[in-house]
């Protein structure tokens, strides 16, 4: 098989620097990510969708090395702290040293498991990211959140630990489910609405290629969301500020995520849903245009991903799980509204009437 050169981009965090590569077939090619491994010892975490996909080319990189793998069952529901538990017993069992280095090969629960298991084996090993969807290409893969869910809550235990290297290899994304893909586009379409007009611009003039998945326009659109968020983690590594603008949309669609008990919508989707929401709160204070509601809306709808709030969600429900963001300080609401496309802007003590009447206009209940 023949190897293009990857799109690389790099996340400059001085010593802890790493390159992400995007790309076809660069799980069969070794040759680069190979080089970042430094020990002999390597634990390769999976699920049991992908690792029956994808495992055995990982392995052909892995000749010479003591090496074993760990899967779990497919879901965010086995993202926790047990499973944590047993990833780590399996680098016991393999006698991993420090210089041993944990391989993410999956989509985002796989990833942010493995990453925080890295972070805790010996006190932090390396890892290297082979997310295998769009959202993980695009999003979780880069930055280094790693963390588990508990009961009381999604991502509420984990650490900033960066990977060694991000192998996004796109003839992965060949085998992911339609619904699935579109939930990634989401991620991208966040990118632009948050801080790159001309880039929404693109998505807009290239949303037709990319709902078929062309190749060269996806490997585009791919590289110009981590290269944006490569800058904002790069300038706010462990959101002191600006990264949190990455979370538009996030307190509306973690909420109704939580609704749907995390099978009604998948996280791209409430994120979707999520951001509409957050334009439409900010039309409603004043600090953003209905136009452009409006072509956020038109472009959600282009690329196949929902924007409307599924029936039977409650107001007062979502409002209630609002509440529970970890943004929100001193009892007040806290939410990354926007001023228009390309422009993102934390707002601290937003009055919750607010926030209800755009949920009751949403759910239809006015
Ligand atoms: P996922 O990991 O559950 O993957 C989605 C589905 O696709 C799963 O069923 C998976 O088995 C399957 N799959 C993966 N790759 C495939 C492939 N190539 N072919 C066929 N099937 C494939 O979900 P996701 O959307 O990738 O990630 C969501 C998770 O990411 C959530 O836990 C969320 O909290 C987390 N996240 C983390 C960050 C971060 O910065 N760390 C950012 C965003 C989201
Ligand atoms: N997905 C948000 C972040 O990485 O900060």
């Amino acid at each position: 098989m023949s190897i293009l050169t990857p799109e690389t981009i790099n996340v400059t965090l001085s010593e802890r620097s790493y390159p992400v590569w995007i790309g076809r077939g660069l799980l069969d090619d070794p040759t680069r990510w190979r080089t970042t491994l430094r020990g002999r010892h390597a634990l390769v975490i999976s699920n049991s969708t992908v690792a029956p996909l994808y495992l055995d080319r990982v392995a052909c990189g892995l000749d010479g090395l003591q090496w074993s793998s760990f899967l779990l069952e497919d879901g965010e529901a086995h993202k926790t702290f047990a499973n944590v538990g047993r990833a780590l017993d399996a680098l016991s069992r393999l006698g991993a040293t420090r210089d041993a280095c944990v391989i993410a090969l999956g989509g985002g629960v796989v990833g942010d498991l493995a990453g925080f298991t890295a972070a805790c084996w010996m006190r932090g090993i390396d890892f290297i990211q082979m997310p295998t969807t769009l959202l993980s290409m695009v999003d979780s893969s880069v930055g280094g959140k790693t963390g588990v869910n508990l009961p009381a809550g999604k991502n509420l235990v984990g650490a900033f630990h960066q990977p060694r290297a991000v192998v996004a290899d796109i003839g992965s994304l060949d085998s992911l489910p339609a619904r699935e893909y579109r939930a990634g586009l989401a991620e991208v379409i966040k990118g632009a609405a948050i801080g790159d007009a001309g880039f929404f611009a693109w998505l807009e003039q290239h949303a037709d290629a990319l709902a078929l998945r062309d190749e060269t326009t996806l490997i585009q659109a791919i590289a110009t969301k981590v290269r944006y968020k490569a800058g904002v983690v790069a300038r706010d590594e462990t959101e002191q500020g600006e990264r949190a603008l990455l979370n538009l949309g996030h307190t509306f669609g973690h909420a109704l995520e939580t609704a749907g008990h995390y099978t009604t919508l998948l996280h791209g989707e409430g994120v979707a849903i999520g951001m509409l929401l957050a334009a439409r709160l900010s039309e409603r204070l004043g600090m953003s245009a209905v136009a452009d509601t409006l072509r956020l809306e038109q472009l959600l709808k282009t690329t196949g991903l929902p924007t409307d709030v599924p029936s039977g969600f409650e107001p007062e429900q979502l409002l209630a799980l609002m509440r529970l963001d970890k943004k929100n300080i001193a009892g007040t609401l806290c939410l990354i509204l926007w001023r228009g496309l390309g422009r993102a802007e934390i707002v601290s003590g937003v009055n919750e009437a607010d926030v209800l009447a755009v949920l009751h206009e949403a759910t239809g209940s006015t």
